[in-house]
């Protein structure tokens, strides 16, 4: 018999399955998928904990639910081409920063663990070496509690195949000691910070780049364009916006469907 004939049919959705699903996206804009099913799936116990009636994020079982159904894949310098083209604009946004007697402000918005936000870190700390006396700060914002924990410690995921695979040999000292051991630099924790934030509820503005890339996948249409409009509002003007190359953006901002747009000076 092949793997396909045995394979059993996916149970129904229930009721309660379902209930979750339209509870998540009220909360967190996610759209309902096979994904996110199987995950509640996996995380049954919890969806009947929590109170269907009334989704929180702040509750302990919804906080619960909300870190078993993310998912948090990421690494360093992931989109390396976007993360070059980024970082050869720093100098000149480093530059007008410190001009206005300023730090320049960094967002990873949806940071997992952190590999997002020590990328960005990295890259404006090299940036630095041009613009001396420039200062920087680099906020990541996610929903998932262990995965901030993770990201607030400095630790650097395995992963799938070398973690500084993607990262270019002369950032590679941000990540590694002098016994190649994976580290994240000193220099690196005192500029980052992390933070519990649901994106659809949050807002903060004065950043001059932000990085948001590979959540807008997991978000409802609605979610996406409200997620985008309150990412827009946060720039600084002339901040850089950069999307994850997966993530629909909304057709007035991103006609072409590029991944990186620069709010009006
Ligand atoms: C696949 S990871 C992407 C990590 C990183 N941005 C990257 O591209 O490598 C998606 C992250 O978005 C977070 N996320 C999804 N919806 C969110 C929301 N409404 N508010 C805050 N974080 C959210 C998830 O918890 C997860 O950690």
């Amino acid at each position: 018999m092949s793997g396909l004939a045995a394979a059993a049919p996916a149970a129904e959705t229930t009721e309660r399955e379902a209930a979750a699903m339209a509870a998540l996206e009220a909360l967190a804009g996610f759209a309902a998928s096979p994904v996110l099913l199987a995950r509640l799936r996996r995380a049954a116990s919890l969806v009947e904990a929590c109170d269907l009636d009334h989704p929180d994020v702040e509750e302990p079982h919804w906080a619960a639910l909300l870190d078993a159904v993310t998912v948090q894949e990421t690494r360093l310098y992931r989109h390396p081409a976007q993360c070059a083209g980024v970082a050869a604009l720093l100098p000149g946004r480093l530059a007008a920063a410190r001009a206005e007697g300023r730090k320049l402000r960094i967002l990873s918005a949806g940071c997992a663990t952190g590999e997002e936000a020590f990328t960005l870190a990295a890259m404006a700390l090299s940036a630095t070496r041009a613009v001396p006396g420039a200062g920087i700060e680099v906020l990541g914002l996610d929903l998932c509690r262990p995965a901030l924990a993770s990201a607030e410690a400095g630790v650097i995921h395995l992963g799938m195949g070398d973690p500084l695979a993607l990262v270019p040999a002369a950032d590679r000292p941000w990540f590694q000691d002098a016994s190649q051991n994976l580290r994240l630099h000193p220099s690196l924790r005192r500029v980052l910070q992390f933070s519990r934030a649901n994106l659809l509820g949050w807002s903060e503005t004065g950043f001059d780049v932000v990085f948001c890339r590979n959540v807008l996948i997991y978000l409802t249409a609605d979610a996406r364009a409200e997620v985008l409009r309150r990412l827009v509002a946060s720039l600084a003007p002339g901040g850089i916006l950069a999307l994850g190359p997966t993530d629909r953006g909304s057709p007035e901002l991103f006609p072409a469907g590029e991944a990186l747009w620069t709010a009006h000076e």
